[in-house]
């Protein structure tokens, strides 16, 4: 891995200073593991910290740091780390089994709490990620519409399969990324987001559409906003045309409102793709959506039909463990105010931040909807007022299409070494457990960081 770091940064050496046992397990990992991680996104340089337990919204590295943690599992904990619902859940499941090969209660309680929660979800099938949610969702749009093309907008994220693998976190331009076949990528029309008339003239003058799939926080879980009145143009446009609007929730499902950014927003899609919270934790996904769509999985109807059933297979799919885990998070987020805690807290929180800016005088931005926060670092060194600072103004390119993950890596080494854990966006996912003095460690440790990225020479404009 190229080093990426300066040398003689100040920021550096503290880092290194506290965590000399994650530095030894990194040297060991890097033999067996390429980069010494398990997730693109987890690598960070000089090495990531190697963490060893975790509670609410700390967790522990292997030389006793304590962090302030707002990976949240990937955005997966809404609830924080090692909840004792979640705790009693799972650990009840284990003894219970691990893999019955059959249908179990828990698969029934967790579809009728997705059901009640999530608008659009009059049926369900699980998945054991998000990735596959996605995957599903486009085969079964194109079984139903009978077409083959899938509107996909730049830099919207739905996992890592090989259909949306183009465009999302790099190869902006439409063009193949390594390992994919171009045939798959001829197969997705990719537009930008920032004008919603083109995405709506664009939708009318084809025939060939049978799925348009959005983020419906914008791409990468709102780095790039969306207009105002967006989805809902998109909406009424697909809905007209025929098309199966997906919204892959995986992020927002549960976080943007406990029945997800459709219900936030009110803008109902055919199909929403699950993963994360919806498993409370685990791994596991899911598909929810229409009943006619979902009848292409179903032998009855598609033998009423005639027609030919859509194949699902997968052998975790509804796994006792991650469901007993996701009925467990979801009968928390049904009964209790836990999305609007988390929302509250990363408002105080982005607040806090934008005046740090201000006050050492930094041109970046803070930004982010509901429980997310985000940090642009400006790397153009353009004229930025934190005060104001507006992301839409500075549209796809500026956002995410010309990222630098050199700053953006900086900035986390920073903030680990003051103990905070934040991801690569650089940005975070709250959790309904974080509190004031989370919030209040958090602010300290970021001027802190920006103060030595300052000194470092990181801070452009
Ligand atoms: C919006 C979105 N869709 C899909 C995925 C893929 O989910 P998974 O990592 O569970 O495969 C992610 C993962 O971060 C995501 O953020």
């Amino acid at each position: 891995m190229a080093t990426l770091l300066q040398t003689n940064s100040h920021l550096e050496t503290e880092y290194r200073a506290r965590t000399p046992g994650s530095a030894r397990l990194y040297a060991e990992a890097a033999r067996v593991l390429p980069s010494g991680v398990t997730h693109d996104s987890r690598a960070l340089n000089p090495y990531p910290v190697y963490v060893a337990r975790a509670k609410g919204p700390r967790k522990w590295d292997v030389d006793g740091n304590e962090y302030v943690d707002y990976y949240g599992g990937h955005g997966s904990l809404l609830l924080g780390h090692a909840h004792p619902s979640m705790v009693e859940a799972v650990t009840r499941q284990i003894e219970l089994g691990t893999h019955y090969g059959s249908s179990h209660d828990a698969e029934l309680r967790w579809a009728q709490l997705i059901n009640r929660l999530v608008p659009s979800a009059e049926r369900v099938r699980f998945t054991a990620s998000g990735t596959e949610a996605t995957h599903l969702a486009i085969r079964l749009a194109r079984a139903f519409t009978g077409k083959p093309k899938i509107l996909r907008f730049t830099g919207h994220f739905h996992g890592w399969h090989d259909q949306v693998a183009a465009g999302a976190t790099s190869h902006f331009d439409g063009s193949t990324p390594i390992g994919i076949l171009p045939a798959l990528v001829d197969q997705a029309i990719m537009l930008p987001t920032d004008d919603v008339d083109r995405v709506v003239a664009a939708i009318e003058a084809r025939d060939d559409i049978a799925a348009a799939i959005v983020e419906p926080s914008g791409a990468s879980w709102g780095t790039v906003p969306l207009p105002p009145d967006f989805l809902r143009r998109v909406r009424e446009v697909t809905a007209r045309r025929g098309i199966v609007l997906i919204f892959d929730e995986v992020i927002t499902g549960f976080r943007w409102s406990r029945g997800g950014a459709q219900a936030h927003f009110g803008v109902i899609p055919d199909m929403t793709t699950l993963a994360k919270i919806v498993a409370g934790g685990l791994p596991g996904g899911a598909l929810a959506g229409r009943r006619e769509i979902f009848d292409q999985l179903d032998f009855a109807a598609m033998k009423a039909a005639k027609r030919e059933k859509v194949q699902h297979q997968g052998t975790y799919n509804a796994n006792p463990i991650c469901a007993a885990a996701g009925v467990a998070m979801l009968s928390i987020i049904e009964r209790e105010d836990v999305c609007e805690q988390a929302c509250r807290t990363a408002e105080t929180l982005r607040d806090g931040m934008r005046r740090v800016l201000i006050e050492e005088g930094v041109p970046w931005g803070i930004y982010g909807d509901r429980s997310a926060f985000l940090v642009f670092v400006n790397p153009a060194g353009l004229a930025i007022d934190p005060a104001t600072f507006d992301p839409l103004a500075l549209g796809f390119k500026g956002l995410k299409g010309t990222r630098d993950p050199n700053i953006a890596a900086r900035l986390r080494v920073a903030m680990l070494a003051n103990g905070v854990d934040i991801m690569g966006a650089p940005g975070g996912m709250v959790s309904a457990t974080h509190g004031p003095e989370d919030v209040a460690r958090t602010l300290d440790a970021f001027r802190i960081a920006v103060k030595w990225m300052k000194a470092e020479g990181d801070i452009r404009g």
